[in-house]
């Protein structure tokens, strides 16, 4: 990421912090790579993350390792091992950083790229659902999206009760409708029959919306949830559009799962952030069993949804303040002035190189800086230098002495 985009991920980073610490959120660091079974377990044998696009390799320790292709399975191992949720205790966490997938790279699709998530263990209440959700879409309107150039999906996975016979009636569809149905799908039958409703192959996408859905299917609990994040959400103002074929590339998802897709920009790699309910996850990992659900939001896909909607990310000035010095023989007072600025909180450049007066006030523009701090022999001399101000060109003499509080008077 050479400093222009560096620039933008930082940016996205502080709202993500500024946003999610309103909601309680903290900060976890998992490392990039973990023991490859925490992921074939936590995401899933089955899904294509797993099968296909992990990058795994053995260490010199002869263990198998596996770096991270998405976070969710790390914290959740991380709060067991350090038992965060002991005991009935929540804990609200949120992570930023590269995720890497073996998938074939195309606009919004690569090898490594870069999630910011957050992760809500402990909590089975539709409340935090409708939270979670909300914390999404606000992220997004935050840095400046548009609410109507989102879309909102919304589904149910329903649970350990109602889900096993639901994915055998979806298998028996799918034999019964293999003619008709690409190879892919037809294996999946037997693997994950799920996924079937995923396939971007529009004869299968025919028959597969005319299969039965889970919606109609769920145990009174799982409908019970559904409604009552349905209703959370109403009662926030939070649209949204219930999509049956929104089943995600995680096994781990219980109940809800959601997802936002823009259309401008990205093709058809259009989700920038999903996300849902992973109850039996910690479990997974023979833990007890701690409901969580959570979202990641992908940096690259957010970045070019933000370009397609005309939204720049503001620049931060390189410097408030510059330091031009007049000649050589004012390099030390010049530099202690800019140092003393610097310490003062307020960010100052100056030459390094020996530039004329002139080249040094292009630079400052060209920096951005509100203010060029003059420092020239004659004035020096009276321990004083002259500050410019680069829009209004007004001149004023200030003290060396009196410097950083004249500065910050002047920033404003
Ligand atoms: P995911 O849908 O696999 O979910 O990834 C989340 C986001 O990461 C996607 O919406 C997309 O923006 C971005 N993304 C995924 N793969 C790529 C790629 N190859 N290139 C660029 N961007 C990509 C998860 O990872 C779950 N852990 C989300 C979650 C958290 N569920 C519960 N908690």
């Amino acid at each position: 990421m050479l400093p222009d985009v560096a620039r933008a991920w930082e940016h996205l980073q502080r709202t993500a912090q500024e946003l999610f610490a309103r909601y309680g959120y903290e900060p976890i660091y998992t490392p990039l790579f973990e023991h490859t079974e925490v992921f074939t377990r936590g995401i899933g044998e089955a899904t294509d993350i797993v099968s296909k696009e992990m990058y795994t390799f053995e260490d010199k320790g002869g263990r198998s390792i596996t770096l991270r292709p998405e976070g969710t399975a790390s914290v959740v191992r991380s709060a067991l091992e350090h038992s965060l949720t002991a005991n009935g205790a929540q804990a609200k966490l949120y992570y930023a950083g590269p995720m890497f997938r073996y998938e074939r790279p195309q606009k919004g699709r690569m090898r490594q790229f870069w999630q910011i998530g957050i992760e809500f263990l402990g909590a089975p209440e539709p409340t935090a659902d409708a939270e979670v959700i909300t914390v999404l879409v606000r992220f997004f309107e935050a840095l400046g999206l548009p609410r109507e150039s989102m879309r909102l999906l919304l589904n149910t996975m329903g649970d350990e009760h109602c889900r096993p016979v639901y994915r055998d009636e979806i298998a028996a569809f799918i034999r019964a409708h293999a003619d008709g149905l690409c190879e892919e799908c037809q294996r999946r039958a037997e693997t994950n029959p799920l996924r079937a409703f995923d396939c971007k192959n529009p004869g299968c996408r025919e028959i597969m919306a005319e299969a039965p859905i889970l919606r109609d299917r769920l145990c009174d609990d799982c409908a019970a949830h559904y409604a009552a994040v349905k209703s959370h959400l109403d009662a926030l103002g939070i649209n949204y559009i219930e999509d049956p074929s929104l089943v995600r590339g995680l096994d781990y998802y219980t109940r809800t799962v959601f997802e936002i897709q823009v259309d401008a920009g990205l093709g058809s790699q259009n989700a920038i952030g999903g996300g849902g309910r992973y109850d039996r996850l910690m479990q997974e990992y023979g833990g007890p069993a701690t409901p969580g659900l959570g979202f990641a939001l992908g940096f690259e896909r957010t970045l070019l949804a933000l370009e397609a909607a005309g939204i720049e990310i503001p620049a931060l000035p390189r410097a408030d303040v510059y330091v031009a010095r007049v000649d050589d023989t004012v390099t030390d007072a010049a530099f202690a002035l800019a140092q003393a600025l610097r310490d003062a909180g307020i960010a100052t450049e100056l030459d390094h190189q020996g530039r004329s007066l002139k080249s040094q006030f292009k630079q400052a523009d060209r920096l951005g800086a509100r203010f060029v701090a003059v420092v020239g022999p004659d004035e020096l001399a009276a321990g004083a230098f002259t500050l410019r101000n680069m829009g209004t060109k007004e001149e004023t003499r200030v003290a060396l002495s009196d410097a950083p509080a004249a500065v910050t008077a002047a920033l404003g």
